[in-house]
Parts: structure tokens; sequence; C-alpha cells
């Protein structure tokens, strides 16, 4: 039998600085549980743009194409800035999203108790919070069509479009309300159908889908209200569904009840491919950061935690994925702290492969 294959694309900024740290791991599951992938690894992003012209080579998105799931570190940066918005860094990640059809962006938002004091938030309002966002991934206004900056008279307009077909929502929505079933049962919905009419047909939509789901309480908010309930009392949330931008909002938003963008990992799952398994693509919720990139500050957490995810989602490896999730939660509740986790507690400080190196050696005494 063939190993499982992985594309692991690092990209920019502290992606590769962070994605050498999950290296590490995957070769410690390799090793230590028989768990061996096919790892392959290639460029995505500025690099490619770099070596290319385009931040993703069509070479590179067959094979993501033909992986059983991809692992992403981040893509951007101000050296970037300049280029043509069609041959921008970020193009290259939109474009693996849209072309392998990733339409269900799974990004949980879990506070840790060893850093519950690290939330801007108090810490009986965040302290043992377990969230999923459930982001729309593949249309919405960063795909809708027309878009653009177009002349207008004697000055310019930028236009872009908020588009949702009935299928697109309802297909999202379903994968909401099964992982709704596999947790709390509880599912709040986002949109703004005060002042919308993608926001109506939203609704009405999940709403529709709920009927196959009678055992999910579901609820409807409109988003402005739910960043700030998210942020009242983020624990009344189980799993919540909402489209492509506002959840991207959102989801950063909620990186900051856990403490720190660093730990944010995601998983962006779309149907599924032939052997069963759906395609998938694994990638902190962070971006390059480049104000921290080449110094050995970037949390690797994120990136760690997007593995773990592959692990379950893509590889039915649901106790080995809680078993890199606990030595995670042990070098935390330890005081390993990297830059972004200097907070009130002073912890111990470490670089990013001093937190990598903790986590295999946490790893290590799991066995
Ligand atoms: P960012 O997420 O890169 O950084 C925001 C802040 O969080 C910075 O202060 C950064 O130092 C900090 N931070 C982020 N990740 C961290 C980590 N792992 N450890 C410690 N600190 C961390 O967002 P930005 O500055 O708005 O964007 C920078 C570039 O990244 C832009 O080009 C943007 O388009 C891109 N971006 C890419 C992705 C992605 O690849 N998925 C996501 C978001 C932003
Ligand atoms: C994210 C990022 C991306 C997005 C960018 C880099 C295209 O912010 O993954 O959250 O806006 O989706
Ligand atoms: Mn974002």
């Amino acid at each position: 039998m063939t190993n499982p294959s992985l594309l692991i694309l690092p990209g920019d900024g502290i992606g590769p600085e962070v994605m050498a740290e999950v290296r590490k791991i995957i070769d410690w599951f390799g090793a230590k549980r028989g768990i061996v992938f096919d790892v392959s690894e290639d460029l995505v992003g500025g690099a490619a743009y770099d070596l290319h012209g385009t931040p993703l080579h069509d070479d590179t998105m067959a094979k993501a194409q033909a992986a059983d799931a991809v692992l992403l570190g981040a893509v951007g940066g101000p050296k970037y800035d300049v280029l043509d918005f069609s041959v921008k860094p970020e193009r290259g990640l939109l474009r693996l999203r849209k072309e392998m059809d990733l339409f269900s962006n799974l990004r949980p938002a879990q506070c840790f108790d060893a850093l519950a004091d690290f939330s801007s938030l108090k810490k009986d309002v965040v302290a043992g919070l377990d969230i999923m966002i459930v982001r729309e991934l593949t249309s919405g206004v960063y795909f809708g069509e027309p878009r653009g900056i177009f002349k207008e008279g004697n000055e310019r307009v930028g236009i872009n479009t908020q588009r949702y077909t009935e299928s697109e929502i309802a297909r999202v929505a379903r994968s909401a309300f099964e992982l709704a079933m596999r947790r709390d049962k509880k599912l709040c919905s986002m949109e703004k159908a005060n002042v919308m009419e993608s926001g109506i047909l939203w609704r009405e939509v999940v709403t529709e889908v709920g009927k196959d789901y009678p055992e999910v309480e579901l609820s409807h908010m409109y988003a402005d209200a739910g960043a700030m309930q998210l942020t009242r009392w983020p624990k009344q949330f189980d799993v919540i569904v909402t489209d492509n931008l506002f959840g991207d909002l959102l989801s950063d938003l909620a990186a900051m009840l856990t403490g720190s963008l660093g730990m944010l990992p995601s998983a962006s799952l779309g149907a599924p491919m032939a052997n069963g398994r759906p395609k998938a693509l694994y990638e902190p919720v962070h971006g390059s950061a480049p104000d921290i990139a080449g110094q050995g500050k970037a949390n690797p957490i994120a990136c760690i935690l997007s593995f773990a995810m592959a692990l379950r989602y893509s590889f039915d490896q649901g106790e080995e994925a809680a078993r890199l999730e606990a030595a995670i939660e042990k070098v935390l509740a330890d005081g390993a702290r990297t830059a972004d986790l200097m907070g009130p507690d002073g912890g111990t400080p470490v670089s990013t492969s001093g937190m990598g190196d903790a986590i295999l050696a946490a790893l290590d005494a799991s066995i």
C-alpha cells in the first residue's frame, strides 16, 4: 500500500519558519507512530512569483489537486505590495481554494487553559472556550463578478460583488450542521439579512437545510451583532456558519479570544475524493507576519495544530491528533512561551524551533 501524500507549501515570511517545525512533527509521527506520509514540497505566493513570475505555478496546482492533503504556511509580504493585483501572493492561495473547490473552511477557536489569562478579554469570558467558525471559502464577495476598478465619468469606481447561489449556501450549511451534530448540536448562522439580499437567501437556505437536522438548535444573527456577541460572551456559541468575508473578519476576532493569532489553525475542505477523503488544505489563520519574519520569533503552534487537523479530517487519525494537541497543551502548561505569548505569567521564552522541540519532547513523553 502506498503512503498518503502530503504536499507542503511553506510560502513566505514566517511560513517556512513555522513549517520547519511541522516537518519535525511529521517525521516524529513517521518514526515513532508508523504514520508515514509521502511528503513533497513546492512554492506558493511571493516565493513562487520570485521563481516563476506567478504566485502559483500550474504544476503546483496539479500537485495540489492530486495530493491527499495540502499543508500551507502563509503568503504575502511588503516586498510584493507593488505587484499587479493578478500576480500578488494572495492570488496563489485564492486560486488553490477556488480550483480545489474548498468551500468549507473550519476555523476552531479554542482557549487553552494555560493561556486563559492572555486574552484581551477577562479570564472567565474565555476560559474553556471551544467554538468552531465555518467560513464559506470559494464564493461571495471574494469571487463575485463584476469586479474591478473602472472609469465612470471622470472618476474611478472600485467594484466587488457579493454573490451566492442556493447550492453554494446549502453545501457549506450542511457541512456546518454535520459538525454541530458531532459537537454540542448548536449552530448560529451569521449574515446581514437586514440589508443584503444575499443575506436573505442565506438565512432561508440555512433554515431549509436545518430541517434535515432537527436535533441541531439553529439560530440566526446579524453579523455585526455576532461580532459584538463574540466578544461579550463567546461561550454562548458552538458552531458558527457565515460567508467568506464575514468569516474572515470574525475568525481573526475569535483569534484574540484564544490569546494569540499564532494559535489558530484551519482546515479548508471540499467534496469527498474517490478515496472518500475530502479534498483538503490545512493552514494557520495568520499571515506571513513580515514584522517578525526571519527572527525566530514566530509561534509555530497554529501551523502544528493545522497538521493535527489534517490527521483528524484527512487521515482518520483522531487519536493521534488528540495526542499532538495534548502535547501542545502540556508544553503551554509548562510555561514555554514564544514572543507573542509573553504575557501575564512571564513563562519561559522560547524561539520558534525551541517551541517545536518542546512539543517533540512532550510527544516522546506521551508514548
Ligand atoms: P499577519 O497575520 O501576518 O500578522 C498580524 C500580526 O500578528 C503581526 O503583528 C504578526 O507578527 C502577528 N503574528 C501573526 N502570526 C504570528 C505567529 N505565528 N506568531 C507570532 N506572531 C504572529 O497579518 P498581516 O500583517 O495583516 O498580513 C501580513 C501579510 O500576510 C499580508 O501580505 C497578508 O495579505 C498576508 N496574509 C496571508 C494569510 C495566509 O497566507 N493565509 C493570512 C493573513 C494574511
Ligand atoms: C485568510 C487571509 C486570506 C483571506 C488572504 C491572505 C487571501 O486573510 O486566510 O484569512 O482573506 O482569506
Ligand atoms: Mn484573514
